[in-house]
């Protein structure tokens, strides 16, 4: 057992560098951590626009001044420092880079080698004085060869030197699919690539599914399409953490719903209507029934294709400077599952049904969103007229028949999952 000491800095709004905010200590068994506890700088407690490192476990209130803070809910890392470590793909770049086995490293080398690309606004270094991992960025002319380092990643042989740009941008992402950061025409963007083992071509249905979102009147960052000279598919998300390029890619604090919950990755307690409880406690006045109102559409249209990954580390909140507080990051990973069963689940809760993934489950418990019940049908219904021609729409983006075939069963019909309960909600 040993304790690894570590200095978390934070980018915070309007500054050009990274300052510290305070010492992470890990504990660690091998591969294991056991627990963590951190101490802010008294420097940092004092600074002007100084922002949490974790809101739930690391808030600014009077317990900031404690010698020692452990993590909410007996977790044994903070859930901000979880966030910006990489996941499952980030995980495997970084093996591949130090030349490991899968899952062999302990968490601290994990955090070290995230690097300046990592979610977020947190940066991690060795020392009080260690300079700031370089932060250049692969271009999106660099894509061909991101795409084939990634194909050895995923197959875990090694990369060749010729293509080891894809360890400037991969490690800090989260996420379990291949994807890397990149920049182009002055933004950063989130590419992510096709796998081996997809059964359709996800990087054009995910694209097409966000764009769907974005009529159905959901916050959606930009997206793009690019075919590689291959034939194979990538889709681009502009990131929501980075600003452009001309103000130095400015970057805005963001950590997961998981983390603003202080949950244990495998819990499955929580729901949207938890998230709705989040808003109300850390959202930005004069913005929390826009924020609601804007997760209720993201969880009926959830229900509507089928988009059953909407796990808590897929709703992320950025922290608005302005405001004082977080507000509910734009949409991402959407990716419809097609299925054939007709009881179908969300990932988390919806209503007075749990999970099940019907509209009259969402309209159950539409007051936890600040919603009446005529607001909520509203809403469905809106969100069902824009989900309806979904196929018109992802052909216009593209998408071939075939591959609207493949992701069809996925696309429910609203008269088979409870919409004339919702119409008779809507009369009363
Ligand atoms: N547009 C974006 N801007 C900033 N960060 C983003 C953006 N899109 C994704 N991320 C971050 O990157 C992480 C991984 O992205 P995403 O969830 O799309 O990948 P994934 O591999 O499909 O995930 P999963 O393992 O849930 O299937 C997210 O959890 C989020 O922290
Ligand atoms: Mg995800």
């Amino acid at each position: 057992m040993a304790d690894v000491l570590r200095y978390v800095f934070v980018h915070l709004p309007g500054e050009q560098e990274a300052v510290p905010a305070g010492v992470l200590t890990l504990t660690e068994e091998g591969r294991e951590t056991l627990a963590s506890r951190f101490v802010y700088g008294r420097n940092y407690l004092t600074r002007h626009g100084r922002i949490p490192v974790d809101p739930k476990s690391l808030a600014l209130d009077s317990n900031a001044r404690r010698a020692e803070i452990t993590p909410a809910n007996g977790l044994a890392l903070f859930g901000a420092l979880r966030d910006a470590t990489p996941d499952l793909w980030g995980r495997r770049v970084i093996e591949n880079k130090l030349r490991a086995p899968p899952d062999s490293l302990p968490e601290s080398v994990y955090l070290d080698h995230a690097g300046d690309n990592r979610a977020g606004a947190l940066d991690v270094r060795v020392a009080r004085d260690s300079p700031s991992a370089p932060g250049v960025l692969p271009g999106s002319f660099d894509l061909e060869h991101l795409v084939q380092a990634a194909d050895r990643i995923a197959e875990g042989e090694p990369v060749p030197t010729h293509l080891e740009m894809i360890f400037l941008g991969a490690p800090g992402l989260g996420g379990a699919r291949p994807k890397a950061a990149l920049r182009d025409d002055g933004r950063q963007w989130v590419a992510k690539f096709p796998a081996r083992q997809d059964g359709f071509n996800v990087p054009m249905i995910e694209r097409a599914s966000l764009e769907l979102a974005r009529q159905a009147g959901i916050q959606v960052p930009r997206t793009r399409h690019i075919r590689l000279g291959d034939g194979r598919d990538v889709m681009l998300i502009e990131r929501f953490d980075r600003g452009e390029e001309a103000a130095g890619y400015p970057r805005t604090h963001m950590v997961s719903a998981l983390t603003m919950l202080g949950l244990h990755e495998h819990d499955r307690s929580a729901g949207y209507a938890d998230l709705c409880r989040v808003i109300e406690q850390f959202g930005v006045s004069g913005h929390v029934q826009a924020d609601r109102t804007e997760l209720y559409r993201r969880m009926v249209f959830n229900i509507l294709v089928t988009n059953d990954d909407d796990h808590l580390r897929n709703h992320a909140f950025l922290y608005d400077a302005t405001g004082g507080g977080w507000r509910l990051s734009p949409l991402y990973d959407v990716v419809p599952r097609p299925m054939l069963g007709t009881d179908r689940y969300l990932a988390i809760g919806v209503g007075a049904q749990g999970r099940l993934a019907t509209l009259d489950n969402a309209l159950s418990q539409c007051e936890q969103f600040g919603l009446s019940k005529p607001e909520a049908a509203a809403i469905i219904d809106s969100v069902v007229t824009a989900a309806r021609p979904w196929r018109n729409a992802f052909e216009s983006l593209g998408v071939p028949a075939q591959e609207c075939d493949r992701v069809a069963p996925a696309f429910r019909r609203a008269a088979d999952i409870g919409m004339g309960k919702v119409e008779a909600a809507a009369r009363s």
